[in-house]
């Protein structure tokens, strides 16, 4: 739990109160739960049971994390009640300024030990709520998606007034609920996410209406090509016109710069929601989703929709609102967007972003003034201030750190991040200074769960599918044969899960060590597969082909312990303070000679491989290379005169 927060009051147990309720009490905390009624208490209780049921089903908790997670919550019709105890309370009451102002007027008076007051609002603006509270410095906007059990993002909104302090609590508190926060440096309406879709609603609704395109264009355009997870249309029915409509109409009308979507306000004012009341911009009368042509969009020029998005985006970290990471994650995260935003800049030109942009001002106002920092990122070539996107390196000589960076996806590989990570290990390897690689994960709850699957399915509808996997697998198997051979030593850090792909990955390191509360395994035969980059071959030199079948045959996921145990995994390291250890382990291997280590691995390699009188000659020729070396001579020198050899790698 996070440091000084044990009670967590949530007022209002709708469709996102409950679900953060459900998340707080999970991660360990005792919950109370308020709402208007007995009746509404009731119904919230039995969609988090629901809710529990299936994670459990998943097998994602334990019977007896749903029997101590339900103990932890206490539901209560008194917000005076619920608040007295708390140490953080989440207001998540109706979407209505004079409903939110009562209810925080009332836990602000009952709450006086907490240290944070957050409100789940989509767009009511964090510094207007703020006045409704007699300490506003410990007031901030705590933004979960909807569902809150699954979505991961929660952006975080900084108030005018709002302390250090406070929004420290509610950073840390929003870690232990493992889920991955955005932070919005100051108050802005719609904040990230819901700001750029509101650009994208609008802009769309606005080619509609202009006739420039259809509807069902628009959609094949943005779900096919694009990749969305959905048509921008289709999207708006599944999130409810009158949701969407309201979070363009508060942005509008406390930012000049958006307008009043006309087409959404008057599906509203139809009583046309969307899905849930059976007709939107489709009709689901019938039940299902609209089936929308893929070819249909082929001749939409894209930049329409995307340009405003990225013009919105750019305006997020040209005036200080947020980090271009955290627009992109939020993107990633609250949207499903594959891409983030910024990834759509590629292919565009500062010429194509002007003229775009001067086609839709005069209709949709100065919103659509094209942003600065946009066109200065994309003249300097694609917009994207790192070397790599799918991993990062970290240079802290002599231990250069690869981090598999697609936290909001396990890390899951995929045909981009097995090139960046070829690229990294070859620069790592030339790198003087680098002694030693550490290959780890990010965001805390994976090393890597293996090939992202969407890349298996769109193979499976090629024509050429053997050829395309086999090219899939032989290519990230060749990535693996050069971390493999690297000269220095790769040790895999693993915290989280380690499996499949991810597991391979390990495999092909000098060392795996893992925190107490990793799980690893390769489960590919529960999808009807082998696994496809050294499974078979690196587990089996490892743990012998018994071992290798037991672990390959059944997919489970072995704990960390077990997988000691089995020698899958060399050190078990206790979790919280598993980086330090993994940097005490590198850094005892990096005081040791480059070239005898090279040679070492070298020698010890080629055991696995060559009948035992070569592995022999091998080895003695490497040991008469190493007399050509400064570190030699330093290291028979310090052992004499019994002092710590200090190798050079010369
Ligand atoms: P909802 O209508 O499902 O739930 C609101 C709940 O608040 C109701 O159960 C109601 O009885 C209760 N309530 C109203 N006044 C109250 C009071 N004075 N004291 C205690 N309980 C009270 O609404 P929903 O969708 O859960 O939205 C809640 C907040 O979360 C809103 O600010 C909304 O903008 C925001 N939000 C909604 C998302 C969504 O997709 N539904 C996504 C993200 C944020």
């Amino acid at each position: 739990m996070g440091g000084s927060i044990n009670v967590v009051t949530v007022i209002g147990a709708g469709a996102m109160g409950h679900g953060i309720a459900q998340v707080a009490a999970m991660a360990g905390y005792r919950v109370n739960v308020v709402d208007v009624s007995e009746d509404v208490l009731e119904k919230a209780l039995e969609r988090i049971r629901w809710s529990l049921g299936k994670l459990m089903e998943k097998g994602r908790i334990k019977q007896e994390d749903v029997a101590s997670t339900l103990s932890r919550l206490k539901l209560t019709t008194s917000i005076e009640e619920a608040c007295k105890e708390a140490d953080l309370v989440i207001e998540a009451v109706f979407e209505d300024v004079e409903v939110k102002r009562n209810a925080l007027r009332k836990a602000d008076a009952a709450a006086k030990d907490a240290k944070v007051i957050g409100t789940n609002t989509s767009s009511i603006p964090i510094n207007e709520l703020a006045s409704f509270v007699s300490r506003p410095e410990r007031f901030l906007g705590l933004h979960f998606f909807n569902p809150p059990q699954m979505m991961q993002l929660v952006e975080i909104i900084r108030g005018e007034k709002t302390s250090d302090e406070a929004l420290k609590a509610a950073q840390d508190f929003v870690r232990t609920l493992g889920k991955t926060q955005v932070l919005v440096k100051r108050d802005v309406p719609g904040f990230i996410v819901n700001r750029i879709l509101s650009r994208i609603f609008e802009v769309a609704c606005y080619l509609v209406q202009k006739q420039k395109y259809s509807i069902l264009q628009l959609d094949s355009a943005t779900k096919y090509r694009a990749g969305f997870p959905m048509g921008v249309f289709e999207l708006a029915d599944f999130v409810g016109l009158d949701v969407a409509y309201n979070v363009t109409k508060v942005i509008s009308q406390r930012d000049k710069r958006f307008r009043d979507v006309q087409l959404l306000r008057e599906h509203v004012e139809r009583g046309e929601y969307g899905v849930k009341s059976g007709k939107g911009f489709y009709d689901y009368s019938k039940g299902g989703r609209p089936e929308i042509p893929a070819d249909l969009g082929r001749d939409v020029d894209l930049t329409y929709v995307l340009v405003p998005a990225l013009n919105e985006a750019a305006r997020l970290m040209e005036e200080g609102y947020a980090s271009s990471d955290d627009v992109d994650i939020a993107m990633k995260l609250g949207t499903n967007l594959p891409k983030g935003i910024f990834g759509y800049a590629a292919e565009l030109t500062v010429d194509k972003v002007r003229q775009v942009l001067s086609e839709l001002e005069p209709d949709l106002g100065e919103g659509y003034r094209p942003v600065p920092y946009l066109l200065k990122l994309l003249s300097k070539g694609p917009v994207t201030d790192k070397e790599y996107q799918e991993i990062a390196v970290k240079r802290e000589p002599p231990i250069g750190w690869i981090v598999l960076n697609r936290p909001h996806r396990l890390n899951t590989i995929t045909p981009r991040m097995t090139e960046e990570l070829e690229d990294a290990v070859e620069k790592l390897s030339a790198d003087r200074e680098i002694r030693v690689l550490v290959i780890t994960g990010e965001g805390g709850r994976a090393f890597s769960a293996g090939a992202d699957i969407t890349a298996f399915s769109e193979i499976l509808g090629m024509e050429n599918k053997v050829q395309a996997a086999y090219r899939f697998s032989w290519r990230f198997t060749e990535v693996l044969l050069k971390l493999e051979r690297c000269p220095k030593p790769v040790i895999a850090a693993i915290d989280g899960f380690a499996l499949g792909g991810g597991m391979e990955i390990a495999l092909a390191c000098d060392f795996r060590l893992a925190s107490d509360r990793s799980e690893l395994g390769q489960p590919e035969i529960r999808l009807g597969l082998i696994p496809g980059a050294g499974g078979t071959q690196r587990l089996t030199r490892l743990l012998g082909p018994s071992k290798a079948k037991l672990v390959i045959y059944f997919g489970d996921r072995i704990k960390a312990k077990d997988a000691e145990a089995l020698g899958m995994v060399d050190k078990v390291l206790p979790s919280e303070r598993f980086i330090e250890s993994v940097r005490e382990f590198a850094s005892r291997l990096a005081e040791m000679p480059p070239i005898g280590l090279e040679h070492a691995k070298a020698a010890i390699n080629a055991a696995l491989d060559v009948p035992i009188e070569k592995g022999l000659l091998i080895e003695s020729a490497l040991f008469g290379q190493l007399f050509a070396t400064k570190d030699l001579a330093e290291g028979v020198s310090a052992f004499f005169s019994k002092r710590k050899p200090e190798f050079k790698g010369e």
